[in-house]
């Protein structure tokens, strides 16, 4: 994930958005709110190799 965003420069608020965007697809999707949680979790895991890379 480092090398993908590397000089991309993402801030909270971006990478916010696509946890958000994430959620919206879930839910349009009818997945569950315990699978839901499980996938913005391991999302927002992320954040520290992605964000002001
Ligand atoms: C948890 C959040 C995110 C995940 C899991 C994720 C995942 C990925 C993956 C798998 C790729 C493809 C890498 C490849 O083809 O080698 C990618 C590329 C990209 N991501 Fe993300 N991303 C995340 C957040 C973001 C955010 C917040 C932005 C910008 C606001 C972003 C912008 C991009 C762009 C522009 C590319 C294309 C890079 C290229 O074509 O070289 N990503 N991302």
């Amino acid at each position: 994930m480092v090398a993908a965003h590397k000089g991309m420069n993402i801030n909270a608020e971006e990478f916010m958005a696509v946890l958000d965007d994430a959620l919206n697809a879930l839910e349009k999707n009818n997945i569950g709110p315990r699978e839901q949680e499980e996938v913005l979790f391991i999302l927002h895991s992320m954040r520290k190799e992605i964000m002001l890379g």
